[in-house]
């Protein structure tokens, strides 16, 4: 078989409970459990063409051919696809994001997800929800939660993510406060290799990892923002910590400003949760009702460009062909 098309669409997703780290071995299989909620708003749309006349793999990112690493990553997940639909054509990729891309923004996770469901479609096959997650995974295993809509579990050992709860669980937003648009210094992949080889707060990490995902996991089901917000927070806080002890520093001075104003309206008796990734960037839990006051708060925050306010959003979805008009 040659030939195929197929357009998806994901979002990405934050973490609330943080993966940082790997398990030994082949796979690409975390050493910690994450818990996350997928973003409505932003999105990534990825199309792939599969056409036995390419010489080559071909990737084009935001309107501009990409090779090297990108390109690799993209390849790889091609080659999982055509191993398992018995087929050797190569592929035009074409992916879209709507939000800046390798800024902390998780634009790996909607990518690998979207490509892993546009990919396998075109290829002709019709894979199920955790076998999509399960190949998204093994390029970047935050993109597995991204398949899922709601609140997403990955657990530690098991091939695909799974939905936890529904998108209209608990009413809550997340604020991305946007301070910077530059691509990040050092991405997720080669920051938690780092923090695996030199942190001496690694092995801490891992310990506590575990429990934090568990506090956040029960506080969620029970619907208690406050302690899903604090699990989230400290998250964050281990994760960075142990990063920041080998030397894999995110922070800039307005991460800290907005981490500041996040605990300023905690102690005014705001509702308000930190989080941040492999970025610069603040990501802010709030209950819906609190979004908009919240919100004023940290766009006046120096430091802080923009500020981008989603809602826990649904899962990869594909997109139809428009029907040939006859
Ligand atoms: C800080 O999923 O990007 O966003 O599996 O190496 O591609 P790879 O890593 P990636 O790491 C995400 C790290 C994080 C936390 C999280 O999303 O859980």
């Amino acid at each position: 078989m040659t030939g195929g098309e197929a357009v998806a669409v994901a979002h990405p997703n934050i973490a609330l409970a943080k993966y940082w780290g790997k398990r030994a071995g082949e796979g690409n299989y975390p050493a910690v459990p994450s818990l996350s909620v997928t973003l409505d708003g932003l999105s990534t749309t990825t199309r792939v063409r599969f056409d036995g006349a390419l010489a080559a793999d071909g990737l084009v990112l935001d309107g501009k051919p990409a090779d090297g690493e990108p390109l690799a990553r993209v390849v790889a997940l091609l080659d999982r696809v055509r191993a398992r639909a018995h087929r050797s054509d190569r592929a035009e990729v074409v992916s879209t994001n709507d939000f800046p891309t390798a800024s902390g923004l998780a634009s790996s996770a909607s990518g690998f997800a979207a490509l892993a469901l546009a990919a396998s479609r075109a290829a002709g096959l019709d894979l199920d929800a955790p076998a999509i997650s399960d190949l998204a995974r093994r390029s970047s295993a935050s993109a597995a939660r991204s398949v899922f809509g709601g609140f997403v579990e990955l657990e530690v050992g098991v091939d695909a993510a799974r939905a936890l709860a529904p998108a209209d669980h608990v009413d809550v937003r997340v604020l991305v406060c946007v301070t910077s648009e530059r691509p990040k210094s050092t991405g997720s992949t080669a920051g938690m290799r780092t923090t695996a080889e030199r942190s001496p707060y690694f092995a801490a990490w891992l310990a506590e990892a575990p429990r934090l995902f568990a506090s956040a996991r029960a506080a969620l089901l029970a619907r208690d923002v406050e302690a899903l917000g604090a699990a989230t927070e400290a998250s964050a806080l281990a994760m960075h910590a142990s990063a920041i002890a080998a030397g894999v520093v995110y922070f800039r001075p307005a991460t800290l400003a907005a981490l500041e104003e996040v605990r300023a309206l905690r102690a005014a008796g705001t509702g308000a949760w930190a989080t941040m990734d492999a970025g610069p960037h603040v990501k802010v839990l709030v209950r819906g009702a609190d979004a908009a006051a919240a919100r004023d708060r940290l766009a006046a925050v120096p430091g802080v460009l923009r500020i981008l306010e989603a809602r826990p959003g649904e899962g990869a979805r594909v997109e139809e062909a428009p029907r040939p008009t006859s």
